[in-house]
């Protein structure tokens, strides 16, 4: 082929990809409203058990949640269904990172709490599938990427907004090889996309008593996607008087992280897919790594809640499933609990949690038989919200 019909050719792809960008964007501005939680009965929480250790995490954290919420459940408030259909033998099987059936299930839920889902590599057996975690996250809509980090005892209380549906990530897989000496990717940025992350982090700021939103881009270089992701921000600060909006580029933003005296200043920060993926790791790391941190994916109409790290397919193999450590689940599934509107049970599961697994720790899982099991923590933590006032 010559350089004139590759051209074409990618020219043809191009714009396939605006066609769908353009529907994508229709579909956000005519999704206004967020779910009222309040307004739901029942409230259906999708328990989504996943690969590996999965099923057992995510099992022992839905007993935890039946106990804080046992009135509700009895009066018929809320209710816990089963999705069992989000496994690599299932996906494998209909060849489809999300099954039709399991899609639909999902979205009958108001809520969502996810266990790992694993993501197949080359050399697998599994077919080559889109990992589930972002398949779900385009699906769902599921815009802003929730992960709080806190270490009380170093000034750390840290609120990540990561758009979680645009940047790097909207076409990852769409990307394309223009001829054998060049490949192409593409990042997205939308007014309405940014709008929504922008407003979502000021809400946030402003329902919890923060003073400063901090803006990560690198739109010095990254001029059109980035420069308007800030440019947004900076008009949606407008309506917030009283909360400071600062801009910082990631690379600073990376090395002022491991600053003991800036860091302390950083409250609430806002930023496009791929940065807010790579400086979240970071920032997990202070608090124990990012099996400690939970994470909320948050749309208008759909939510899901998953820890951070994967679903340990060396533990299966190793026979160590039941030593697993439930903590990370647990701290999603409190996300989700004042998500739906009971942020008392949060509170009271967040404590519960900080006695267990950090100032008294009497009976701690370590992925091994010398530890203790998920169900015997589990145990430990119900134990421990029963004497929580
Ligand atoms: C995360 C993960 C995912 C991502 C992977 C598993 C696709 O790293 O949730 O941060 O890149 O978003
Ligand atoms: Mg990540």
């Amino acid at each position: 082929m010559d350089q004139t019909a590759q051209i074409a050719l990618a020219k043809e792809k191009f714009e396939a990809l605006l066609t769908e960008q353009f529907q994508r964007v229709e579909r956000m501005k005519s999704e206004k409203l967020f779910l009222d939680y309040s307004q739901l009965k029942p409230i259906i929480i999708g328990m989504a058990g996943g690969d590996g250790i999965g099923p057992t995490i995510t099992g022992d954290t839905q007993r935890v949640m039946e106990f804080l919420l046992q009135d509700e459940v009895k009066a018929g408030k809320v209710v816990f269904r089963p999705i069992r259909g989000l496994t690599i033998e299932n996906r494998a099987k209909a060849g489809k990172t999300l099954p039709d059936d399991v899609l639909a299930e999902l979205k009958e839920c108001h809520a969502i709490l996810k266990g790992p889902t694993y993501t197949p590599r080359t050399g697998d057996p599994w077919p080559n599938l889109e990992s589930a975690n972002v398949a779900m996250r385009k699906e769902l809509d599921l815009f802003a990427n929730l992960r709080p980090v806190r270490v009380p005892e170093e000034g750390i209380d840290w609120a990540f907004f990561r758009e979680n549906t645009e940047g790097a990530y909207a076409l990852g897989s769409q990307g394309f090889d223009v001829n054998e000496d060049l490949a192409i990717d593409f990042t997205i940025t939308t007014t309405e996309g940014s709008e929504r992350i922008a407003r979502a982090a000021f809400d946030y700021a402003k329902a919890n008593g923060r003073t400063r939103v901090t803006c990560v881009t690198k739109a010095n270089i990254i001029k059109a996607t980035d420069g308007k992701f800030l440019r947004i921000c900076q008009s949606v600060a407008k309506d917030y008087p009283g909360i400071e909006l600062d801009d910082w580029y990631i690379d600073i933003m990376t090395a002022k992280l491991i600053d003991p005296k800036r860091r302390t200043q950083f409250q609430v920060l806002v930023l496009p897919n791929l940065y807010g993926d790579i400086l979240t790791d970071e920032a997990a790391e202070f608090q124990g790594g990012v099996g400690t941190a939970g994470s909320a994916n948050l749309g208008k109409r759909y939510a899901m809640f998953e820890a951070i790290h994967g679903s340990a397919p060396r533990m299966v193999e190793e026979g160590r499933v039941q030593y697993a450590d439930p903590s990370s689940v647990m701290r999603a599934g409190g996300m989700l609990l004042s998500h739906i509107g009971f942020p008392d049970r949060t509170a009271k599961l967040t404590r519960a949690l900080d006695i267990c697994c950090v100032t008294e720790r009497r009976i701690a899982p370590n992925g091994r038989d010398t530890g203790a099991t998920s169900a015997q923590f589990t145990d430990y933590v119900i134990e421990t919200v029963r004497t929580l006032k």
